[in-house]
C-alpha cells in the first residue's frame, strides 16, 4: 500500500516489451504502407491470422528441437484446458489457415502477406525483444526457382524502398536440401559432432541427437572453429536440389543482385527445404544483425496432414529494420498534426470555432483547436507546436460579418476571408 492507501501495482511494461510511442508507431505504419504498395506490385494479398494458435501448429511446424519451440514459446492452458501458444512467427499460422480454408487446393497458388506482433521468450538485448513486430510474405503453391528469386528480390527491394542502401546490406543464401539428400547429411553431421564431442560445448554435443545442423549456429568460438571443418550440405545436395539452387543463383545473377553463399546458414526453423536466405546489416546493429530472412518449406503443409504444397516466404523484423534505417540516416516524418489551427479571440466564440474546425475537417483538412481555454497567445504557440501552416482567427467583429482572419504562418500575412470560402482558401494556401 502507498501513502494514499491504494495498493501499488507494477506499472511497467513486461520485460522485453516496449510501448510503441507515436514516433515509432508512425514508422511502423510507414513500413506497413510501403509493404502494401510494393507487395501489391508482386501480386500479394493481405491475410490476418489469430495471434494465438493451438500449440501443435508451432511444435509440428517449426520443430520440437528448435530453440523457438523448446525454449522460447509463450504457452499456456486456456480456460477450456487447451494448450495455446502466442505465435512466435507467422509462417506456421498462414500455412495452417491455407490448409484449413482450402486456399491452395488443386494446385492453385496464392501470395499472402501479413504484419503484426510475434512473441518469443528470448533474452532481451538491442534488436531482440519478447514481443516484436514482423512483416512477412508467404507464396504458396510455387515450386519453381523463379519464385525463390522473386521473393528474395522483394525483400531486398522493400529494404531499399525504405531507404536502406544496398551497400549496407549483406544477402546470404544457402540450400538446405530436401528429404532426398538431407537425412543422410544430417547423419553425417551428427557423426562429425560425436567425433569432436570433446572440443564442442555441451549444448552442441546434445545437438548430435536432436538437431545437429544447429551446431553451425553456435556462437561459442571453440564450436565455430570445429564446425568450420564440418562437411557442408552444399557438397552433398541431390541432383534436383543442386539444379534448383543453381537456377535460383542464375536468376539472381541475371538481376545483378549481389549475394554471398553461406553454406553454414541453417536458420532456426526446421520447416525449411532448399533455398534459405537472410539479410544482415552491420551498421547500427549489434549481434542481432539479421533484419529479415526466409526460405522455402515444401513439406510444411504435408506436416499438417494436407496435400504436398510447395511454399516459401520471408519475414523482416520491424525493430531491427528501424535500427538499420536510423543508421542509414533515414527518418520517418509523420504528417503535421494540424494543417490549420482554429483560434478564437475569447471563449464566447468557442462554439463558432468548434463549428468551423468541424467544417474544415469535413472538407478533408487536418484542423485542430483548443479545448482547454487557452489564451490567444498560447493558442498561437500551440499552432506552432503542431506545425500548422495557417491559423484561422475567429474574432467577434469579423464573425458578425460572416468572416474570419486567415494568417499564413510562414509569411505572417493576414487576410480577412468570408466563411463561405475559407476551406477553399486554406486548400490553396496548403498547395
Ligand atoms: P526469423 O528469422 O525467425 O524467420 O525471423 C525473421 C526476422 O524477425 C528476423 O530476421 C528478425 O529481424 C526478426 N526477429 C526475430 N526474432 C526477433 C526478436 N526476438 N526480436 C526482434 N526481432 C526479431 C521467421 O520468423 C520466418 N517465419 C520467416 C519466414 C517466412 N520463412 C518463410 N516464410
Amino acid at each position: 500500500m502507498d501513502t494514499t492507501g491504494k495498493v501499488s501495482m507494477n506499472a511497467r511494461a513486461p520485460k522485453g516489451t516496449a510501448d510503441m510511442l507515436p514516433d515509432v508507431a508512425r514508422a511502423w505504419e510507414h513500413l506497413q504502407r510501403t509493404a502494401q504498395t510494393l507487395f501489391a506490385r508482386y501480386g500479394y494479398e493481405p491475410i490476418y491470422t489469430p495471434i494465438f494458435e493451438h500449440t501443435e501448429v508451432f511444435t509440428r511446424g517449426i520443430g520440437e528441437a528448435t530453440d523457438i519451440v523448446s525454449k522460447e514459446m509463450y504457452t499456456f492452458e486456456d480456460k477450456g484446458g487447451r494448450s495455446i501458444t502466442l505465435r512466435p512467427e507467422g509462417t506456421a499460422s498462414v500455412v495452417r489457415a491455407a490448409l484449413e480454408r482450402n486456399l491452395v487446393a488443386n494446385g492453385q497458388s496464392r501470395k499472402l502477406y501479413y504484419a503484426g506482433p510475434m512473441f518469443r521468450y528470448e533474452r532481451p538485448q538491442k534488436g531482440r525483444t519478447r514481443q516484436f513486430w514482423q512483416i512477412g510474405v508467404e507464396a504458396l503453391g510455387m515450386a519453381e526457382p523463379s519464385a525463390d528469386a522473386e521473393v528474395i528480390m522483394l525483400l531486398m527491394c522493400f529494404f531499399e524502398e525504405l531507404g536502406i542502401p544496398r551497400a549496407n546490406m549483406r544477402l546470404l543464401i544457402n540450400s538446405m536440401g530436401d528429404e532426398a539428400c538431407r537425412p543422410a547429411y544430417r547423419e553425417k553431421i551428427a557423426g562429425f559432432i560425436r567425433e569432436h564431442d570433446a572440443e564442442l560445448c555441451e549444448e552442441c554435443g546434445r545437438r548430435a541427437e536432436t538437431n545437429p545442423l544447429r551446431a553451425f549456429d553456435c556462437k561459442n568460438p571453440g564450436c565455430c572453429k570445429v564446425m568450420a571443418e564440418a562437411p557442408l550440405l552444399r557438397d552433398e545436395l541431390c541432383d534436383k536440389c543442386a539444379a534448383h539452387y543453381a537456377a535460383v543463383k542464375e536468376l539472381l545473377d541475371g538481376l545483378g543482385v549481389g549475394y554471398e553463399e553461406d553454406p553454414s546458414l541453417v536458420r532456426g526453423l526446421d520447416y525449411y527445404t532448399r533455398t534459405v536466405f537472410e539479410v544482415q546489416v552491420d551498421a547500427g546493429l549489434g549481434s542481432q544483425n539479421a533484419i529479415g530472412g526466409g526460405g522455402r518449406y515444401d513439406r510444411l503443409m504435408e506436416e499438417y496432414g494436407g496435400p504436398a504444397t510447395p511454399g516459401l516466404g520471408f519475414a523482416l523484423g520491424f525493430e531491427r529494420t528501424l535500427l538499420a534505417m536510423e543508421a542509414a540516416g533515414v527518418t520517418v516524418l509523420g504528417p503535421a498534426l494540424a494543417e490549420v489551427y482554429v483560434a478564437r479571440v475569447d471563449d464566447s466564440l468557442a462554439g463558432a470555432a468548434f463549428a468551423i474546425a468541424q467544417e474544415l475537417r469535413d472538407g478533408g483538412i487536418a484542423a485542430e483547436l483548443d479545448h482547454q481555454g487557452r489564451s490567444l497567445k498560447s493558442q498561437f504557440k500551440q499552432a506552432d507546436r503542431l506545425g500548422a501552416r495557417a491559423v484561422v482567427v475567429v474574432g467577434p467583429d469579423e464573425l458578425a460579418t460572416g468572416a474570419v482572419t486567415l494568417r499564413d504562418m510562414s509569411t505572417k500575412d493576414e487576410t480577412r476571408v468570408s466563411l463561405d470560402t475559407i476551406a477553399e482558401r486554406i486548400k490553396t494556401l496548403l498547395g
